[in-house]
């Protein structure tokens, strides 16, 4: 049992002492916190591709999609691509930056890219945030964050979901976040939302940018350290782990639906290939591991979900075709052990190093955390904050 989890160089890593939880916290209304929610305009030059594939206006047409991109006699991806469509526009996508105030490590700024179903409020659960929010425990450890809803999520733009929503865009927002941020431009480029933004925010230029993803997050991630490889300083790939049985877990299982359908109110505007996960059910099996969750945080799931777009899913695989050479930081797999995603249901002894390392020749290092007894969302799992300080205890190995 938990072999690997004994066997990784982070157990060593780790002292005891460290794990003890962050000494401040935030006000739960969110008020106060040192944040400001911002509207930021991302230009964005991609090569996205055509796919071959069933339009999606009602559930009865996504089962069919689902139909034509999983039976045993699909085609590939690769193979649904019926031309190239070049990308060349601007896009509203809705963030949060925090900037603690005297924060011990403020001049290094995470970016957090939330995973499929989800919103950049993944990152930042509203329920009993001292429990959970990622961001509060990010703020209480000194760092700058920024959260944000990927594109055709959240409150972020939902353009065409075929054409446009794909993951070469994805990283392309990445990147010019991320470019915004190192180039100190991030606030004054955007309209600010909500919150104050102090003359700190409004010149924040951080030093060093670490990356965290979950699941899709983390695909989104890989793919871009592979194209820009010096634009980070160090990656966590949360909901993420290269072995054997990723992939075993068949998209279907996700129980999606059409977003308009399933909800008009929260999603009638979404349109054409807008899909959200459908049942509560499937939220507890894919995201979390009965014994290791309040029901509470189940209902946050369903509440708080959003909205997947079918160029998105056919598109993934583009991220993955290349080694992410040239990126020297490190790298931190940290997974809930049960989680179903990505390993199946069981991530003990199945992580394959070799893999990790094909992808991340480079590399200062690449490590393994399994977050003991949940499941794939591991913010929203008991025992959340113990696992964020091995996050941050890992990143101060490393000088982050
Ligand atoms: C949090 O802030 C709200 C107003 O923003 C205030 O009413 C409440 O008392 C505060 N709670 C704590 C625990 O400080
Ligand atoms: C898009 O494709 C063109 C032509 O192949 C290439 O020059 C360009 O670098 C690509 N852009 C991106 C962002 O990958
Ligand atoms: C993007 O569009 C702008 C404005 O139309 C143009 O100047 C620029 O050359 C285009 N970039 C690419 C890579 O096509
Ligand atoms: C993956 O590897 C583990 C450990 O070697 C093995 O028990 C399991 O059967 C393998 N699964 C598949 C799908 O090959
Ligand atoms: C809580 O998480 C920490 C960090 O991963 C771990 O050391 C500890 O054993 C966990 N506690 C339980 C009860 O699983």
């Amino acid at each position: 049992m938990n072999t690997l989890r004994r066997l990784i160089t982070l157990g060593a890593l780790i002292a005891p002492a460290a794990l003890a939880a962050p000494g401040r916290h935030y006000n739960a209304t969110r008020a106060d916190r040192p944040c400001i929610e911002l509207r930021i305009p991302v230009h964005v030059v991609a090569n996205n591709s055509q796919y071959q594939m069933p339009r999606v206006d009602s559930t009865i047409d996504y089962v069919d999609w689902v139909w034509f991109t999983e039976r045993w006699s699909a085609l590939t991806s690769a193979e649904l691509v019926t031309g190239a469509i070049p990308v060349n526009q601007t896009f509203t996508i809705h963030g949060q930056l925090c900037i603690p105030p005297g924060g011990s490590k403020a001049d290094i700024l995470q970016i957090a890219t939330h995973g499929g179903g989800f919103d950049g409020r993944y990152w930042d659960v509203d329920v009993k945030p001292d429990e959970y929010s990622y961001v509060d425990a990010v703020l209480a450890a000194g760092y700058s964050i920024l959260t944000y809803d990927c594109l055709g999520t959240g409150k972020s733009e939902t353009p065409d979901a075929y054409d446009i929503v794909q993951a070469p865009v994805d990283v392309e927002v990445m990147q010019g976040l991320t470019s915004m941020a190192r180039n100190g431009n991030l606030v004054s480029a955007s309209t600010v939302i909500s919150g104050q933004p102090t003359p700190e925010m409004k010149a924040y230029r951080p030093q060093k940018v670490v990356h965290v993803g979950h699941s899709i997050g983390s695909f989104l991630t890989i793919g871009f350290t592979a194209a820009y490889p010096t634009l980070s300083d160090g990656i966590i790939l949360t909901g993420m782990l290269f072995s054997n049985e990723s992939g075993v877990f068949p998209f279907s299982d996700f129980a999606f639906e059409y977003a308009a359908e399933n909800d008009p109110t929260l999603f009638g505007d979404r349109g054409s290939g807008y899909t959200v996960q459908g049942t509560a059910a499937a939220a507890q099996l894919v995201f979390l591991k009965k014994g290791a969750f309040e029901p509470e945080l189940l209902d946050y799931a369903v509440s708080t979900r959003s909205t997947v777009a079918v160029g998105e899913v056919i598109s993934l695989g583009t991220n993955l075709g290349r080694p992410a050479a040239g990126f020297k930081g490190s790298v931190l797999f940290f997974v809930g052990e049960y989680d179903f995603v990505i390993c199946d249901g069981d991530c003990n002894g199945i992580y394959e190093p070799a893999a990790a390392k094909a992808v991340y020749p480079d590399a200062e290092s690449i490590d393994v955390y399994l977050q003991p007894g949940t499941g794939h969302g591991t913010t929203l799992a008991i025992n959340a904050t113990a696992g964020y300080s091995v996050i941050f205890d890992y990143l101060g190995q490393k000088g982050l």
